[in-house]
């Protein structure tokens, strides 16, 4: 594994992942498409059949697979930190663990009219915020490096996370 991107739901994960596979030449794993693609369902209809738990529990499996495999971008869902057994996996990454960071504003923006998150579906920024706020202390936990996205264009965040890189290859 190359790094691996947490943050909450909107933080950039999915994008910043693909443009930075690009430019790295590797593989990008989306742990939101890989349960997709073995449940063969949408994360609203896993979640409307199977509830949370049992989406999480698919999550953790999935990780858990995807954890070491060689030279690929690993992004995480937005509630993959929260389990401990995953936070642990995270912590012990030999390779950084990034946080993109987006403020409730920036993450409402983003989010907004977006149906294929079932626990994003139709909050608003203060609902938003909450939630965040209460998973805080679990992203930075896992994190080696944060990065604030608000201002930031996916390319300009990739060009932080190459500078990341070099230093993380030499230290
Ligand atoms: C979730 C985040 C989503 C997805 C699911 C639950 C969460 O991933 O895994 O809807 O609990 O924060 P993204 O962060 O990629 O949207």
């Amino acid at each position: 594994m190359k790094l691996v991107l947490i943050g909450f739901m909107g933080s950039g994960k999915t994008t910043v992942g693909q443009l930075l596979a690009q430019k790295l030449e590797s593989e990008v794993i989306d742990l939101d498409v890989e349960i997709c693609q073995q449940e063969e369902k949408s994360i609203n209809e896993i979640f409307a059949t199977h509830g949370e738990q049992y989406f999480r529990q698919v999550e953790h499996d999935l990780l858990v697979t995807n954890m070491n495999k060689d030279n690929v971008i690993l992004a995480t869902g937005g509630g993959t930190p929260l389990r401990e057994d995953n936070a642990r996996q995270l912590m012990n990454a030999s390779v950084p663990v990034i946080l993109l960071q987006a403020s409730p504003e920036v993450t409402y923006q983003r989010l907004k009219g977006d149906s294929s998150r079932p626990l994003a579906k139709g909050l608003n920024v203060s609902e938003l915020g909450a939630i965040k706020a209460k998973r805080a202390s679990k992203y930075t936990a896992c994190a080696d490096f944060e990065i604030n996205t608000d201002h930031l264009s996916p390319q300009e965040v990739v060009t932080q996370i190459e500078e990341i890189l070099a230093n993380w290859q030499v230290a």
